[in-house]
């Protein structure tokens, strides 16, 4: 663990504690990168922390916010959205400051109370409500499901900050600076998978959101993970193109191979996209975690699944991949399967319900018994160039 103090405006400070322990997320995805948990502090004649960190991090947030205060008292604590990867440090943060009164929405002061029973001071904030805190102004806007019921962001008029929870955030520990520009492209790239694995399910919500806050002067976003963001403009308008989504142009091939079998199969569907000038990005499962193939996911017009028969069924992974586009709403792609076993390949009529739930257009089918030969090899190569045209085709309308 980091922690890095800065005063960005003056009386404004980012509190950012870097967490390069936790290897899943969530418990779902993976972090190599690490990550940030980003609170802010406003001292003006009012005191205002906004966000906290995860639970095992607290006496670290409080010590850093006992040293910015100064022996002055916290006035207000903005819980944006009550996940405990900010909201952990909330118990502690009460007992030291327990006559703070705590900011937030409806929902989220129910599932604040479900998870901490501790007795605090509270108000509810309604959509737009403001609050003078000294010679500054916040407002605070609902923007519900970005990405939980109760999340909300307040807005900092004079400097003009938006603070914006969990959107606009991204993984990775901050470790080569506080700025968006500090890490070049690395930050679009940790951003998007972030948006994919987190935000993308509620992404209609993306739209709504903006239309709120576009009245508002935004000179940069305070997120509650990843670096400040300057790049204002940029940002949003990638979120907006995110929340269709944009899709690329590219087949994404996943599949399960017990004995190399499918392996090869699935080199000659690549060689069939890459025929027709399309990415190929191919995926084995489990090898390949879930965090990386719902980044692709998210963005692939086009899918071929390449699924072994496993006991009469399809492989376990597969259907993994399966449910995770139902979460995620990743609805409308065109998919190829790939079908193998040895005495009988029967994993595609497995897996037709799912891609139905998933409004997936199915765009060719290839069942091949043991290691793929002769006619197998076209059949391959043709799905892989169907897929491949199918994608630009898409990519192309939009
Ligand atoms: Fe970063 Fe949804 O909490």
């Amino acid at each position: 663990m980091t922690i890095n103090t800065y005063e960005f405006r003056k009386g404004i400070y980012m509190i950012s504690v870097n967490d390069l322990r936790t290897r899943l997320f969530e418990s779902l995805w993976d972090i190599p990168e690490g990550i940030a948990y980003n609170a802010y502090l406003i001292i003006d004649e009012r005191t205002v922390l906004i966000d906290g960190v995860k639970g095992i991090y607290s006496e670290v947030l409080i010590g850093e916010v006992k040293k910015l205060l100064g022996g002055r008292g916290l006035d207000y604590y903005v819980v944006h959205h009550g996940e405990p990867d900010h909201s952990g440090s909330f118990p502690k943060l009460i007992k030291e400051y327990p006559n703070v009164k705590v900011i937030t929405t409806e929902v989220g002061f129910k599932i604040i109370r479900s998870l901490y029973p501790v007795s605090f001071n509270h108000i509810t904030v309604s959509d737009g409500y403001e609050l003078i805190i000294g010679n500054r102004k916040l407002k605070f806007f609902q923007t519900p499901w970005l990405h939980w019921p109760d999340t909300f962001m307040t807005y900092l008029y004079g400097d003009k900050i938006l603070f914006s929870g969990d959107a606009f955030g991204s993984y990775g520990a901050l470790t080569n600076g506080l700025w968006d520009k500090d890490y070049g492209d690395l930050h679009l790239s940790l951003s998007k998978r972030y948006f994919a694995n987190i935000v993308a399910a509620f992404r209609s919500h993306v739209p709504k959101a903006i239309n709120k806050l576009s009245g508002y002067e935004i000179d940069l976003i305070a997120p509650a993970h990843g670096p400040l963001v300057g790049k204002v403009s940029d940002a949003v308008n990638t979120y907006l193109r995110w929340s269709k989504p944009e899709l690329e142009r590219k087949v994404l091939i996943i599949y399960g191979s017990m004995y190399g079998n499918l392996e090869e199969a699935v080199k000659h569907v690549a060689k069939g996209v890459e025929e027709v000038d399309v990415d190929a990005v191919v995926m084995k499962v489990p090898d390949t975690p879930i965090t990386y193939l719902v980044r692709e996911l998210f963005d692939s017009p086009a899918i071929v699944l390449g699924i072994p028969t496993y006991d009469g069924s399809a492989f376990p992974y597969i259907s993994l991949v399966l449910n995770l586009m139902k979460i995620k709403r990743f609805e409308g792609r065109y998919v190829g399967i790939v079908s193998s076993g040895l005495w009988s390949a029967v994993a595609e009529s497995k897996v037709m319900k799912d891609l139905d739930e998933v409004k997936a257009t199915v765009d060719g089918k290839v069942s091949i018994l043991g290691h793929p030969k002769g006619d197998d090899i076209t059949k391959l190569v043709d799905l892989g160039r169907s897929l491949g045209r199918r994608a630009a085709e898409v990519v192309s309308k939009q």
